[in-house]
């Protein structure tokens, strides 16, 4: 029985907040640290992801300062609450400003915004282990290799969860910064004492910032406990402070990416090749080639291949597909059994149905193409409904653009269009109709018919041997 339901008292309130008023220094960038990408998403959007899964979004605020608009922007579709922190002077300045919104709730956790590879588990196990042992703040750490740059934990003895303050790098003496236990940014704290002590914040550091770490030494001071609890996994606490960091977070994600499909019965032959972000989706038996991108929102079903050098995007894509070598796919949809590819690059609102083909060079963008159809050579698409059992010959347009509006062109079930044909839109082909190979179709083809759109072939007899014996005269006598 938990201790709420003992004491028959009000469940305690938890809201989660998210500092990401910053503005990334050390990126050396004009875009905010928190909206630069990693796994195909923003750090941000990661962090947003994992604490939404622990409370409601009602309960979880975003702390925003820096380019607030567009960091808003970015997030705003989860539903999230967000509190402006104008100017930014330090983490501890961004709970100051949170202080009215945070009031009604018993507990807060709080994550950077930078971040990402934060998970739900370990934000349930901090609020966890912090409700049990009443602290007013706990701390998670971790144990790096490596610590330069993080704040260090000083325990009050190294078995004891209490902890007696946080040593940031830059005023670490000699002897703290050998300690290898660093603060990763993430902490749950009692909301009443929270608000009641942090203004003995002081900006009295290398920075001149409010410092959210000195809390621990600032509750201590007050008899209020402070203790420190280790994450399971010490990579969950990275943060993307450099270029360098972002690369190393975005490899992590990849990777996890890869396991997480493989384990859910996905051959990926060669994943350090391939880059496939966070949010796509791949049914069961389908095989991913070496030098593969599947990224956004992607959704791939069960055993579909996917061959080496392709790049998809925002795709939807049925079983049974094959995507043969060096696809460029964007905002396509992929019907069962369809073969696209080699070299094909769907664009956005392509549809592509059951077992149609579109092959070697063909470029479609707003089409249908039905069921059974094919468009294997050299062709551009555009703007068309295109019926079931078609054939697009080698070499085909469909004329969309007048240089002012777009048009649309109707091609019927059963029609067999010929090679380096040009369809002007708007234009029909009726039902079963036959164009024949390099007409210009500019008016509606009634159904059952054949279309000739080209000048009338003429054939001069005789006439290449007249040329070549000409030229031989004048090589034999120049003059
Ligand atoms: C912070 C901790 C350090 C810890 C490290 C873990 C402090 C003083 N230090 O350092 O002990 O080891 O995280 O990654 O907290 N932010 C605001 N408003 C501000 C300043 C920052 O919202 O005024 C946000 C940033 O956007 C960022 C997060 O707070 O998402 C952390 O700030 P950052 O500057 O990255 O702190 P670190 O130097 O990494
Ligand atoms: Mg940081």
């Amino acid at each position: 029985m938990s201790d709420t339901k003992r004491k028959g008292a009000q469940p305690q309130r938890l809201a989660i907040a998210i500092m990401a008023a910053g503005k990334g220094t050390r990126l050396k960038s004009k875009h905010p640290k928190v909206l630069h990408e990693v796994g195909g998403k923003p750090l941000l959007g990661h962090v947003v992801a994992a604490a939404t899964k622990v409370v409601v979004p009602k309960d979880v605020y975003a702390i925003i300062g820096h380019e607030a608009e567009r960091v808003r922007e970015a997030v705003a579709h989860t539903g999230i609450n967000f509190v402006l922190q104008n100017p930014q002077r330090g983490t501890g300045h961004a709970l100051m400003v949170a202080r009215e919104v945070l009031a009604p709730y018993d507990h807060v956790v709080v994550l950077s915004g930078d971040a990402p590879l934060i998970t739900p588990e370990t934000i349930t196990k901090l609020r966890n282990f912090h409700v049990r042992t009443k602290a007013a703040m706990t701390i998670l750490t971790s144990v790096l290799p490596d610590p330069t740059g993080y704040g260090r934990v000083i325990r009050k003895s190294a078995k004891s969860d209490d902890v007696q303050a946080i040593v940031e790098q830059k005023s670490a003496t000699p002897k703290q910064q050998k300690i290898r236990e660093i603060n990763s940014g993430f902490y749950a704290f009692a909301v009443k004492p929270l608000f009641a002590y942090i203004d003995k914040l002081s900006t009295n550091n290398p920075h001149a910032e409010f410092y959210l770490t000195d809390m621990a030494a600032v509750l201590g001071k007050a008899k209020q406990r402070v203790v420190a609890i280790q994450a399971n996994d010490a990579c969950e606490i990275l943060g993307g402070n450099t270029r360098a960091e972002l690369a190393d977070i975005d490899q992590r994600l990849r990777m996890a990416k890869c396991h997480q499909l493989m384990a859910e019965g996905v051959t990926i032959f060669y994943p350090q090749s391939c880059v496939i972000d966070t949010d796509v989706q791949v049914g069961a038996d389908t095989i991913i080639e070496p030098f593969v991108q599947i990224l956004g929102r992607t959704r791939i079903g069960s055993d579909c291949r996917v061959r080496s050098y392709s790049v998809i995007r925002d795709c939807e894509i049925a079983d049974g597909v094959l995507i043969r070598h060096a696809c460029v796919l964007e905002g396509a949809s992929i019907d069962e059994k369809a073969i696209v590819g080699p070299y094909s690059h769907l664009r956005p609102e392509s549809h592509i149905g059951v077992g149609a083909h579109v092959g070697n060079f063909v470029e479609t963008k707003k089409i249908k193409l039905g069921k059974g159809s094919k468009a294997n050579h050299l062709t551009y698409l555009g703007d068309a409904e295109i019926g079931e059992g078609v054939n697009i010959g080698a070499g085909t347009i469909t004329c969309n653009y007048d240089g002012v509006h777009k048009h649309k062109t109707v091609i019927e079930d059963g029609v067999f269009v010929g090679s380096d044909a040009t369809l002007v839109a708007p234009v029909r082909v009726g039902k079963g109709a036959y164009v024949s190979a390099a007409s210009c179709v500019t008016e509606d083809v009634p159904e059952e018919s054949l279309a000739l759109g080209r000048a009338r072939q003429i054939n001069k007899k005789g006439w290449a041997r007249q040329r070549r014996e000409a030229r031989a005269a004048k090589t034999i006598n120049p003059k």
